[in-house]
Parts: structure tokens; C-alpha cells; sequence
């Protein structure tokens, strides 16, 4: 191929476009080789739009999928028809996905189906059980059954691809992006946004509390919710921000077993400039997420996540992270042990960041051009420290 190489990113969820944002910045700063096209399947409506206006990205494509309680059926079909239109009209070269959402694999299939190369961002990642989490770690493995160009963050990404039989040409060890997204947001001297003025950062243990998975929706949220109102009513020196996810699923839950309790300050979910500059400054995450399980740690954070499997390994090796799972006890003690032993808490505390460099952008459009021929070498692996 000689002419600039057409590469469309396809995302929909904030988590993905925080961490596509560096892939789409890096694309278009290579407009001598490379013409990039955005399309956003909006499988998020704000939560997405936040990370576009931060990181001033206007997509090209926006399909505004969401619908209040979407099935997966729903963002699967609306998805694969819409990207296909788009597909018909702008044939690209090469498709980018990230991670593990409906929006990534409708996206791979999609490409599939029209015989366009995928490179699939935030590879690699497996906890070997498919439903957990749900549906992510089979939308992980089938979308990179697809891909030609596996851009993994760790070396254990890697491993783990490389006994699935992918060759070994077609894996870059990149780090992960999120870092890239973090370094380009958290400043020491952000102020904390109005709303979050009546915590006391000063005299008080804050604790970080967010929750979305969709195997932890009812029983399992219902019991890690009742943990922290124990651990609130237990120790008076104790603050929560609870940034609440959209899902009503999760809102209705939340509102029952933690509304009107004194220190705990439900909010809105915060946009990812405040929520990431927030990180930075409380004492403890608990959390179910995948993405801040690794960018907590690079802040110093312990985490401790709300589930009972993660397919991301390296911070638990390294001691930041503790996988507790949901059982309302276990919420409970682990908490009140960090919050109670401070060697347990100092121990967790220690910086860690197994996950990037900051460079996993750089890397990943290197990859690209080098798979293209337009590029001399293999980007530099990313090795953590
Ligand atoms: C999705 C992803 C999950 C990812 C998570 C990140 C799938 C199957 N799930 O889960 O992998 O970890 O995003 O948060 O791809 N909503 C709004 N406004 C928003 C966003 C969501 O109102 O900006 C509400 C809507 O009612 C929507 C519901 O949240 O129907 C659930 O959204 P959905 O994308 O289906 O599931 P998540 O749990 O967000
Ligand atoms: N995040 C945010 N605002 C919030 C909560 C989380 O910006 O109120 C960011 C967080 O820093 C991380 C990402 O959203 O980068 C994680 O998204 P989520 O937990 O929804 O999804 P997951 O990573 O589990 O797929």
C-alpha cells in the first residue's frame, strides 16, 4: 500500500474513550501517513461525552445507540447495523478496538465481516473464567480471535496470548494507555470541583467507592453497600465519595442502602479530570472496575476490588491491589484493616505501576506503520519496572 493508510477507532464507553483518547491524539499527529476517522457507537451518552470534550476529540461517526436499560442484544444489533453503514461508506484500512465492551466486539465482528484488518487495543487480558466478568472476558477472547495486530499492555498479556497460539510478530507489548490518559490529567495543583468541598480531606480517612459490574447488579452490590454503611457507623472519622454510575440498576440500590447516611456523599459520576484528580487524594478504592484497578496504583491508592476474579494480575502480585470479592464480612474487614493497622495500610500504600509509561500511544501508531511497512523497526517493547 502506498497512499496514507485509512485507520477508523471505534469505541462507545467511557472507559474506552479514556483510553483511546492518547491513540486518537497520537493518529492525528501522523496526518503525513495516516487519515483517521472516530466512530463512537455512544453505547454511553455523558459519560462518554465528558472524556470527548476533555480531550477535544469530535468523532466522525456518532451512532447514539443508548437506550435506558439496554440489553445486550440491544447494543450488539444496533451497533454491528450502524457500524456497517459506515463501513460501506469509508472502507478503512485497518479498525482499532479497546478492551472488552459489546461496542469492541460489535466492532471486531463488524470488520470481520467486511474483511478489514482489526488491531485490538488492551490485549491479552484473561481471568480464564467467561463469565467473569460478564460479558467482557469472552468479548475480550473473541475480538482477539479477529485481530491481526494485538497490542498488549503487559508481558503477561502476552503470555497469555502466546499460548492461545498468536504468533509472536503480531504482539506489541505497549503498556497500557490509561497511563498515557493519566499523565495528560492529574496535576497536583487541580482544585477539586464545588461539590466536593464539604469532605475533609484533612482530619478524615476518605474512602473511594465505585460499582457497575453487571454479575455484581443486586445481591452482590446489596451486600458491599451494607459493608460500608458498618464501616461508616463503626469509625467516625470516615468519609465516602460514591461517584454512582448511570445504571439505574445500580442507582436504585445504591439509594436504598447508603441514601441519607451522614459521610457518605453520593454524587453523580464525576468527569474524569476531577474523578482521576480525586484518586490522587483520598486513602483507599474500593472498586469493581477494571481501569482504576490499574491507574490507582500508580497513585499510591490501595484498592480493593469488589470482585472474585481479575484479569489484571500484576498489582495484586505487587501488593497494591487485594481482590476481596462481594462477601459483606470480607468488605467489612478488609476495609476496617486499613483503615485500623497501618502497616497493612503502608504496605498497600507503596507506588506501584506495573501497567505503562506514558508511551503506549506512541507505541501502538509505531506498531501500525511498522506492520505497514512504513515504519523501520518494531516499536520498543514496554517493560515495566
Ligand atoms: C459497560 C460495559 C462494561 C464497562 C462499563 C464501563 C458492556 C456489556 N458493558 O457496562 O464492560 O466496564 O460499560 O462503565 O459492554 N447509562 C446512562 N448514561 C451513560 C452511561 C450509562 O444513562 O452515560 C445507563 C443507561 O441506562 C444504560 C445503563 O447505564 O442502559 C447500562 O449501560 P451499559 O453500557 O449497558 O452497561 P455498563 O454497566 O455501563
Ligand atoms: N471514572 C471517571 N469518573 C467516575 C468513575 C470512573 O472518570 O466517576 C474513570 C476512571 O478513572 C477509569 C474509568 O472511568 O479511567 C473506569 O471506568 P469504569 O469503571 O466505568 O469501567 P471499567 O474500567 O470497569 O471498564
Amino acid at each position: 500500500m502506498t497512499g496514507k493508510i485509512k485507520v477508523m477507532s471505534i469505541f462507545g464507553t467511557r472507559p474506552e474513550a479514556i483510553k483511546m483518547a492518547p491513540v486518537v491524539m497520537e493518529l492525528m499527529r501522523h496526518t503525513d501517513a495516516i487519515e483517521t476517522r472516530t466512530l463512537v457507537t455512544a453505547q454511553h451518552r455523558e459519560m462518554l461525552d465528558q472524556v470527548l470534550h476533555l480531550f477535544r476529540i469530535v468523532p466522525d461517526y456518532d451512532l447514539n445507540i443508548m437506550a435506558e436499560g439496554q440489553t445486550l442484544f440491544d447494543i450488539t444489533s444496533r451497533a454491528m447495523h450502524g457500524i456497517n453503514e459506515v463501513f460501506l461508506q469509508e472502507r478503512p484500512d485497518l479498525v482499532l478496538v479497546h478492551g472488552d465492551t459489546t461496542t469492541t466486539f460489535a466492532g471486531a465482528l463488524a470488520a470481520y465481516y467486511h474483511q478489514i484488518p482489526v488491531g485490538h487495543v488492551e490485549a491479552g487480558l484473561r481471568t480464564h473464567d467467561i463469565y467473569s466478568p460478564f460479558p467482557e472476558e469472552m468479548n475480550r477472547r473473541l475480538t482477539g480471535g479477529i485481530a491481526t495486530l494485538h497490542f498488549a499492555p503487559t508481558s503477561s498479556s502476552y503470555e497469555n496470548l502466546r499460548a492461545e497460539g498468536v504468533p509472536d510478530g503480531r504482539i506489541f507489548v505497549t503498556g497500557n494507555t490509561v497511563i498515557d490518559a493519566l499523565h495528560h490529567t492529574v496535576r497536583e495543583d487541580y482544585v477539586l470541583p464545588e461539590e466536593l468541598s464539604q469532605v475533609d480531606f484533612r482530619n478524615h480517612r476518605v474512602l473511594l467507592v465505585t460499582t457497575h459490574r453487571r454479575e455484581n447488579l443486586g445481591e452482590p452490590m446489596r451486600h458491599v453497600y451494607r459493608a460500608i454503611r458498618d464501616v461508616i457507623e463503626q469509625m467516625e472519622a470516615v468519609e465516602v465519595i460514591f461517584p454512582v454510575h448511570r445504571n439505574p440498576k445500580v442507582r436504585e440500590i445504591v439509594r436504598e442502602e447508603l441514601g441519607g447516611l451522614e459521610r457518605v456523599h453520593l454524587i453523580d459520576p464525576l468527569d474524569y479530570e476531577p474523578f482521576a484528580n480525586l484518586m490522587a487524594r483520598v486513602d483507599i478504592v474500593l472498586t469493581d472496575s477494571g481501569g482504576i484497578q490499574e491507574e490507582a496504583p500508580s497513585l499510591g491508592k490501595p484498592v480493593l476490588v469488589l470482585r472474585d476474579t481479575t484479569e489484571r494480575p500484576e498489582a495484586v502480585a505487587a501488593g497494591t491491589v487485594r481482590l476481596i470479592g462481594t462477601d459483606e464480612q470480607r468488605v467489612y474487614s478488609e476495609t476496617m484493616r486499613l483503615l485500623t493497622e497501618p502497616t497493612a495500610y503502608t504496605h498497600m500504600a507503596e507506588a506501584v505501576n506495573p501497567y505503562g509509561d506514558g508511551e503506549a500511544a506512541r507505541r501502538i501508531i509505531e506498531a501500525i506503520l511498522y506492520h505497514a511497512g512504513r515504519f523501520p523497526e518494531p516499536p520498543d517493547a514496554f517493560h515495566s519496572a
